[in-house]
């Protein structure tokens, strides 16, 4: 069977993994190089980004109930976030120009939410999570064997997320005052925040 019968005629149901970075990419689309290049920047971005969130949270809750479970999601951002330092290095990837935008509005958003109260900022961390686990998702669909370490990194670290979302569900996110329009309003700018820092 050829390559190309392999991946077409091969599986029924869920898409079949692409055997190489960038694999069925059409004329305009970015190179394996440049979707490589995208990942790393955002990722390091948005881990970035996330880590500043929780700083704002704990800027104001530092002395409540909900602090030291922010505190150890927060240590899992700054692991998450030192790996794409890393990797910003070993794959000569140039990192966004935005960061210091993300430095400031992660720390006023995590600040702004928590100053609603805790449940504001668990809504917050819902939001921002469930941004996320579409991200790294759709990420991890579009990396071939030839990136299966980068693929397993981004795997990993979107079953963290989901942990943080879960943490912030249980920790009373869907009861924060005007749920809906925060969640919302944070998913929006999440996503944005990841359009712009793929490309900037
Ligand atoms: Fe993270
Ligand atoms: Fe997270």
């Amino acid at each position: 069977m050829s390559d190309v019968e392999e991946r077409e005629g091969g599986t029924s149901g869920a898409a079949p993994r692409p055997r190489r970075t960038g694999e069925g990419r059409l004329p305009g689309d970015p190179s394996p190089r440049a979707v490589i290049e995208r990942i790393v920047r955002v990722d390091h971005a948005g881990e970035y980004g996330a880590q500043r969130i929780y700083e704002g949270q704990l800027a104001v809750l530092g002395g409540r109930p909900s602090a030291a479970v922010i505190r150890k999601m927060h240590a899992q951002e700054r692991s998450h976030l030192e790996t794409f330092e890393r990797l910003i290095v070993e794959r000569r990837v140039r990192p966004t120009l935005l960061q210091p935008l993300w430095h400031l509005a992660g720390f006023a958003l995590g600040a702004g939410t928590a100053l609603l109260g805790e449940k504001a900022a668990m809504a917050c961390t819902v939001a921002v999570e469930e941004a996320i686990d579409e991200h790294y998702a759709d990420q991890a669909a579009r990396l071939g064997e030839d990136e299966a370490e980068l693929r397993a990194t981004v795997e990993a670290f979107r079953a963290d997320e989901l942990e943080h979302r879960d943490i912030g569900l249980e920790h009373g996110a869907e009861e924060a005052p005007g749920y809906r329009a925060l969640s919302g309003a944070v998913k929006t700018g999440s996503r944005l925040a990841i359009w712009l820092s793929e490309r900037i």
